[in-house]
């Protein structure tokens, strides 16, 4: 874990852009996420959130611009980056043939932390796994996995964790488990940078919603900021509050309709 105490924001992103050959991905992107928050990126597939996150991995090079991650510059320090996340993607990197206690002592172990088992143990029982936890993983549900995905990624305490899509393809209680999860990370002081195609998780998650569309931040705000950007409409003395998928919609059009609403998944 780097110890550094920065100020300002966690992840701090100014005006980048990435193409893969004629498709530009990313035409300016601007964004900061506050230390201990969660911040969802919300967009349809292929939007560029996996693109946004692995930039700010140091997994891959924007083309301009300029990407901060816990006080260092991704392009300037990726090492010291590096030591100050995790990413936990789309499909988890947990090993079947292991018990959930053993992946994490494995991992634990490869970090050369102290007490491997001891750090096994706790992120077992933060994660509700205490008793699955001698069982090969190759047993487990999906959110089962996607929960020691997580637990595994949180090793060392980084200061921040990139979740991308870190729902897609659970059942709806996977997805629920997950989200508490996701919750016990922010109450512990870590940014979350979540990517999600899917409304209703940035709405139950996130403390900033930023929309990503044709390669831009269109709209960026709490959920009561961007739920104010539309006033309510009065049908007979009821107001209607929109809904973020609502909000989503009339932003982005009504083009993307499948994707946006996350139903095709
Ligand atoms: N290595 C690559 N080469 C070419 N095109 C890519 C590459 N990676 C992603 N893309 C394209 O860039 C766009 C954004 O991809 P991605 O960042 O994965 O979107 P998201 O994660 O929002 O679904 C998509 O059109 C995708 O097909
Ligand atoms: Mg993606």
């Amino acid at each position: 874990m780097v110890t550094q105490s920065i100020a300002g924001p966690a992840i701090r992103v100014r005006g980048l852009k990435k193409s893969y050959g004629k498709l530009d991905v990313l035409c300016g992107v601007d964004f900061d996420v506050e230390r201990g928050t969660i911040f969802a990126l919300l967009g349809s597939n292929g939007a560029g959130k996996t693109t946004t996150v692995r930039i700010l991995a140091t997994l891959l090079k924007a083309d301009a611009g300029t990407a901060g991650v816990h006080g260092f510059d991704v392009a300037a320090h990726p090492a010291n980056v590096r030591a100050s996340i995790s990413l936990t993607g789309q499909f988890a990197a947990v090993d079947e043939i292991l018990s959930g206690r053993e992946n994490l002592v494995l991992v634990a172990r490869l970090r050369h932390l102290e007490n491997p088992g001891a750090i096994a143990d706790d992120l077992l029982r933060s994660f509700s796994l205490t008793d699955a936890g001698a069982r090969k993983v190759s047993t487990y549900s999906g959110g089962m996995r996607r929960r020691l995905d997580i637990a595994m990624s949180l090793i060392g305490n980084p200061p921040v964790i990139f979740l991308d899509e870190p729902t897609t393809g659970l059942d709806p209680e996977g997805r629920i488990e997950v989200w508490h999860a996701v919750k016990k990370l922010a109450g512990h002081g870590t940014t979350v940078l979540l990517t999600t195609q899917y409304l209703n998780e940035a709405e139950q998650l996130a403390d900033r919603i930023a929309i990503l569309h044709q390669g831009r931040i269109i709209v960026n705000g709490t959920l009561a900021e961007l739920k104010r950007l539309f006033p309510p409409a009065t049908v007979e003395y009821v107001e209607k509050q929109p809904t973020l998928e609502e909000i989503f919609l009339a932003i982005t059009g009504s083009d993307n309709k499948t994707d946006a609403t996350g139903t095709n998944a």
